[in-house]
């Protein structure tokens, strides 16, 4: 963090040498142990917030504007106050924080006049949730220490993505990078949109691994998921009108209506029930430190998503699969929305080595790609940070 801090200030004091010294702050970003394609569905979900994370500076201006520059971008934007909240997306990385700022205004919060300084050192479009950590970071910068429910932030920079930048998202991103706690996974009740939090064993390490890939396909087909979902939906309430929600039929009823459905709203349906039950299976082998269990419930997550949800692809199944032939390997799975980005691993310490070259080799003389390789602590959620 010390390092991600120094160079925040140092782009600050260059981007805007005439402001104050900045306040700081910090936005996580977040891997996904299980519940996968859940969250849309008032389910549950288990991810624990990462070191990696997204940090922003700000000071106030006087100039009656906010100023955005984007270091990883390197770019810059800037908007006057006065019409901020009809000011249109634009398609890019300004969405964000602009995003943020128009919920914050539609909430009642004024926006002051700052100059804000984005630095990440989340890789994007890697499934880390740069996007709920960029959107987090810079509500917190906007809002300059002003109270807020932790709840109600994650709420608002949900409203954000889903009605600025336009992604369908649900609320896992966004509620883990505000409730994340250092040492605990976060089980999040989508439907309440509570939490309790998860202690991990310490006997085994989380580790991400970047396949490096973005099937341009992710985007339309996370939106087609959202809607065959809702058509499952209502496709099973005629039947059985209590159901609301994927969330609402257990598996035995689901499979009572087997010959009256078709078949792609079941097998998407199957996948959510499924994935809910195992996301409860790991929390309760997680407290008895039942490792190879925990790690079956990893591989038959992967398989649902591969066969029954389909948001895998080549390089992931890959990864997946070349992992569960490591010694000191307990499972593996696609985390995130799928079609690239990251698989998560549950991986015994000592096996850490062994596991990264492995893997590296692997992957490298089959797709002749270098993956990343981030062994993951459990960290904590965002706020503000006191040097
Ligand atoms: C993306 C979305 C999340 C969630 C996952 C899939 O990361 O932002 O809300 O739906 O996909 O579990």
């Amino acid at each position: 963090m010390a390092g991600a801090l120094a160079i925040l200030k140092d782009i600050f004091r260059s981007r805007f040498p005439e402001a104050a010294a900045p306040r700081l702050f910090r936005a996580p970003g977040r891997v996904n142990l299980i519940g996968e394609h859940t969250d849309y569905n008032l389910g549950f979900v288990l991810p624990i917030a990462i070191d990696y994370a997204c940090y922003t500076a700000s000071a106030a201006n006087g100039r009656g504007e906010l100023r955005v520059y984007s270091e990883t971008m390197g770019q810059g934007r800037e908007w006057p106050l006065e019409g901020l909240a009809g000011v249109p997306p634009s398609g890019d990385w300004s969405d964000y924080p602009l995003g943020v700022a128009n919920q914050l205004l539609r909430a009642g919060y004024d926006i002051p006049a700052v100059d804000l300084a984005i630095h990440s050192t989340l890789p994007l479009g890697a499934g880390l949730s740069s996007s709920a950590a960029i959107e987090v970071a810079a509500a917190l910068a906007l809002l300059g220490g002003r109270e807020i429910e932790p709840r109600e932030l994650a709420l608002l920079a949900r409203r954000a993505e889903n009605q600025f930048v336009g992604t369908p998202c649900g609320i896992m991103d966004q509620y883990v990078c505000v409730h994340g706690e250092a040492g605990s996974a976060i089980e999040i009740d989508c439907r309440d949109v509570t939490h309790r939090a998860v202690r991990l064993p310490e006997a085994v390490r989380v580790v991400a691994v970047n396949s490096m890939v973005k099937h341009e396909l992710g985007g339309s087909a996370y939106v087609d998921r959202v809607r065959e979902c809702s058509e499952a939906v209502a496709a099973i309430a005629e039947r059985f009108p209590d159901v609301q929600s994927l969330r609402d039929i257990d598996s035995e009823r689901l499979q009572s209506l087997r010959p009256s459905l078709r078949e792609l709203p079941f097998h998407r349906a199957r996948h959510v029930t499924t994935e809910n039950g195992r996301v409860h299976a790991f929390v309760a082998a997680a407290a008895h430190g039942d490792l190879r269990r925990m790690g079956a419930l990893f591989i038959a997550s992967h398989r649902s998503l591969q066969y029954d949800y389909e948001v895998s692809c080549a390089e992931l199944d890959f990864l997946v699969d070349t992992a569960l032939t490591i010694p000191g390997v307990y499972g593996a799975r696609l985390t995130g929305g799928g079609f690239g980005g990251c698989t998560v691993n549950l991986v015994a310490p000592e096996a850490l080595p062994q596991f990264e070259e492995r893997m590296r080799g692997s992957y490298q003389a089959k797709f002749g790609i270098d993956p990343q390789i981030f062994p993951c602590d459990a960290a904590a959620g965002a706020g503000e940070i006191f040097e």
